[in-house]
């Protein structure tokens, strides 16, 4: 069990980071602003209120992170994990990218794929620079990235976010507690480099993880990062969330995290389907994403920022779009969902047969 040393431990690194994300930002911006003036995003103000309201929504999503690792549904260990080492090497190479995605965004240039791209192999929607990322989702060169600036981008709540799914996945499968747990068969769509599949390990370290995503090159990265852990390996499989390569009803729980608001409704939705076909009768869908306006309408500069500062297509729609009804027309049932500080969490059941 976690003492209060490795509590506090938790804490100073969550503050660091979430300090490490703030200046990186800061600076960031400065120099955008002083290098590269026409790339600049007009920002809605954030008021002192907004912020305090964000600290205080911060500090709850860290103690419950912090709360269900001490009630054992994953180990206090996954708090502190992560590739510092190789984080640390990369760091200047996220320095050396910046004026790229500044041009991106002054050129208004939001389809600079690498050439090698076989443009016929992913839906048009995809084909794009998501957050103004190089290479978008399709080199090696971003997927080395994505992570480390993901962290900077949440100040360091990322997988604090991504555990949310933990204690839903966890109750879900107890609809399964009669079989072995090497016979529980849990996907990640949309699992990207993997830092979900790496939380999923840790509450779940006999069950056979899947992760699937349309880019080889997360893909590749994912397996780089995942050989290190525990256990059986988890299989990594490309392609799209929309009509996975899965036989019905092969897995009892589904994940899928920070994928819903990059799609189209129309994709959103096959998505959804698509999960459902692939659960046991009695599985759990657990999704996590970005916080909607009807739950969290007071963060609603944050999220126009957000769509501002970043190349988000999707995201404007998603925002307004009724999930709990996409899962219910999908054929879930016994839907929930609870709000974490950035994310929104949902957990949805296929009825048993
Ligand atoms: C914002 S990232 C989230 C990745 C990961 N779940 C995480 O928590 O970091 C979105 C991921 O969705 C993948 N993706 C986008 N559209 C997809 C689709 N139709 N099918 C499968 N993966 C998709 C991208 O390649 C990318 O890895």
């Amino acid at each position: 069990m976690p003492d209060q040393l490795t509590k506090l431990a938790y804490q100073t690194l969550q503050q660091g980071k979430a300090l490490f994300g703030l200046t990186h930002k800061e600076v960031s911006t400065r120099l955008m602003r002083a290098l590269a003036p026409g790339s600049t995003p007009s920002m809605q103000p954030v008021s002192e209120d907004l912020m305090q309201d964000l600290r205080r929504a911060m500090e709850q999503l860290q103690e419950r992170d912090w709360q269900e690792a001490e009630q054992g549904l994953y180990p206090a260990s996954l708090l502190f994990d992560a590739p510092w080492l190789d984080w640390a090497s990369r760091y200047p190479l996220v320095w050396l990218d910046l004026p790229a995605t500044w041009n991106r965004r002054q050129q208004r240039n939001v389809r600079d794929l690498p050439r090698h791209v076989d443009q016929e192999a992913y839906p048009d929607y995809y084909l794009q620079n998501f957050h103004h990322q190089t290479d978008g989702y399709l080199s090696d060169h971003s997927a080395s990235l994505y992570d480390l600036q993901v962290e900077i981008l949440f100040n360091g709540t990322a997988d604090p976010m991504r555990r949310r799914v933990l204690a839903p996945l966890l109750r879900g499968l107890q609809a399964f507690a009669d079989r072995p747990a090497g016979q529980i068969r849990v996907l990640d769509v949309a699992t990207g480099t993997g830092r979900t599949l790496r939380q999923l390990r840790g509450a779940l370290p006999k069950a056979q993880l899947v992760g699937l995503d349309l880019s080889t090159a997360y893909l590749r990265q994912a397996n780089r990062w995942l050989g290190e852990l525990p256990g059986e390996l988890p299989q990594l499989v490309q392609g799209n969330g929309e009509a996975m390569p899965f036989a019905d009803g092969t897995f009892q729980a589904l994940t899928c995290v920070f994928l819903l608001h990059e799609l189209p409704g129309e994709a959103r939705q096959n998505v959804l389907n698509d999960c459902f076909r692939l659960l046991e009768p009695g599985g759990v869908l657990v999704l996590a994403d970005s916080i909607q306006l009807a739950d969290s309408p007071q963060f609603q500069p944050v999220m126009d920022n957000f769509r501002r500062g970043f190349h988000e297509p999707y995201y404007r729609d998603y925002i307004g779009d009724p999930i709990e009804e996409r899962l219910a027309r999908a054929g879930f049932e016994a839907i929930t969902a609870e709000t974490h500080f950035m994310t929104r969490v949902w957990s949805a059941r296929r009825r048993a047969g």
